[in-house]
């Protein structure tokens, strides 16, 4: 395509002046994303973007641009794949591979390997892909004293939400905002993609952990408890932050659904405990707090009935504003964290896909069922 030939134009100048360069010793490669503007090749970062969604398999692209007709795993050729941190201080190794003795590491064990799909092929084949694999990958050729480093970006469409417990807001440390975003099935969001949520139309006035350790929040409409109201529209940025004993909230990132959230109206208030047996006995699970933003935001979601999650608070997801439910704006709203003894609300349900519905008379025709084709349901 001319997608990949573009890219290929934009690695090859690249490695010509690698090649006057190569009397640099290892280490060379840290300068690659100023080389790649002096290659002329800006747009180089987007076309490496790869998108995936959770649990598919994806191949991560890199090509051998060899000067000498060295061919694929030929002595002294290695290539090693790793993975940058958040912050992008230190790298994890995936894969490395010198000739045909090849070994992969860590989280990556058992789901990688190259593709080879040609000689001058070095892509990478992740499988299972997790929110934990999402960021930015090196494909680093070793071939002689050429050392050619090739940047690959993954990412998986999802959406970022803003995280406080039952204790209230800013309570968490960074080790507790990690613990509390995997509490609800998703990871710590990067600033790629607060930024990207900022863009579409984010606005939060409590600051919150990254994933690279600092504290940030998105405003979209300045105003002065939000870092003024003279200041522009942006990320506000608190900086890196002590991991251990600074408290905020955190802005998890999660993936799109793969099971359904949905609705079933009870004959009567439950207690929390209840709510959770109801969605048992209905074959599902008590909805997490990120099945709900992912119903929301991914699917459009709208229902304006305060219901339990998981965590013990009680929500309800509105996309469509109107009198008495989110007036002003579209949002996953926070009802709080009742009592958990007290019978005010029903519970939001999930079920994983795939799962053999109990008999569907019970309640099935008032369950409002979304992200999965309707007819999946027997109504
Ligand atoms: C992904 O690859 C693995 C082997 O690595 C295979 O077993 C699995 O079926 C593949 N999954 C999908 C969704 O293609």
């Amino acid at each position: 395509s001319g997608m990949t030939a573009a890219w290929s134009h934009g690695v090859y100048t690249c490695v010509l002046l690698f090649v006057q360069m190569s009397v640099v010793p290892l280490g060379v490669w840290k300068l690659l994303p100023r080389m790649n503007q002096t290659c002329g090749e800006t747009e180089l970062g987007d076309q490496n973007r790869v998108f995936a969604s959770r649990g598919s398999n994806i191949t991560l692209p890199c090509r051998l641009h060899r000067q000498h007709g060295m061919s694929f795993g030929s002595l002294g050729m290695r290539i090693k794949w790793t993975k940058l941190s958040a912050d992008e201080s230190l790298e994890e190794d995936v894969l490395v591979s010198m000739g045909f003795h090849k070994k992969s590491y860590g989280s990556f064990q058992g789901r990688v390997h190259l593709l080879e799909a040609d000689d001058d092929d070095a892509s990478l084949v992740l499988s299972d892909v997790s929110l934990d694999d999402v960021g930015k990958f090196h494909c680093e050729v070793i071939d002689g004293i050429d050392d050619v480093i090739h940047e690959v970006t993954l990412e998986v469409q999802g959406v970022v939400f803003p995280y406080s417990p039952r204790l209230g807001r800013y309570n968490l440390n960074f080790h507790d905002a990690e613990q509390a975003c995997l509490d609800q099935d998703s990871v710590v969001a990067s600033f790629d993609q607060l930024y990207e949520a900022w863009r579409s139309g984010m606005d939060w006035c409590n600051a919150g952990w990254l994933n690279d350790g600092s504290v940030q929040y998105p405003i979209t409409k300045p105003r002065g408890p939000c870092g003024g109201a003279n200041a522009r529209a942006g990320l506000r940025n608190y900086g890196q932050r002590e991991k251990s004993k600074s408290h905020y909230d955190v802005f998890c990132f999660t993936s799109g659904l793969k099971g359904r959230l949905y609705w079933l109206v009870q004959p009567n208030k439950l207690m929390f405990a209840e709510a959770v047996q109801a969605c048992q006995d209905d074959g599902a699970e008590i909805a997490n707090v990120a099945q709900m933003y992912a119903a929301w935001k991914l699917n459009g979601y709208d229902r304006c009935d305060s219901g339990w999650l998981a965590d013990g608070s009680v929500r309800y997801p509105i996309s469509r504003p109107r009198r008495n439910c989110s007036p002003t704006e579209a949002a996953v709203r926070f009802v709080g964290f009742p009592d958990k003894k007290q019978k005010l609300f029903g519970p939001w349900f999930y079920m994983e896909p795939n799962r053999v519905l109990p008999g569907t008379k019970r309640g099935s025709s008032k369950c409002s069922p979304m992200g999965q084709p309707k007819n999946r349901f027997r109504f």
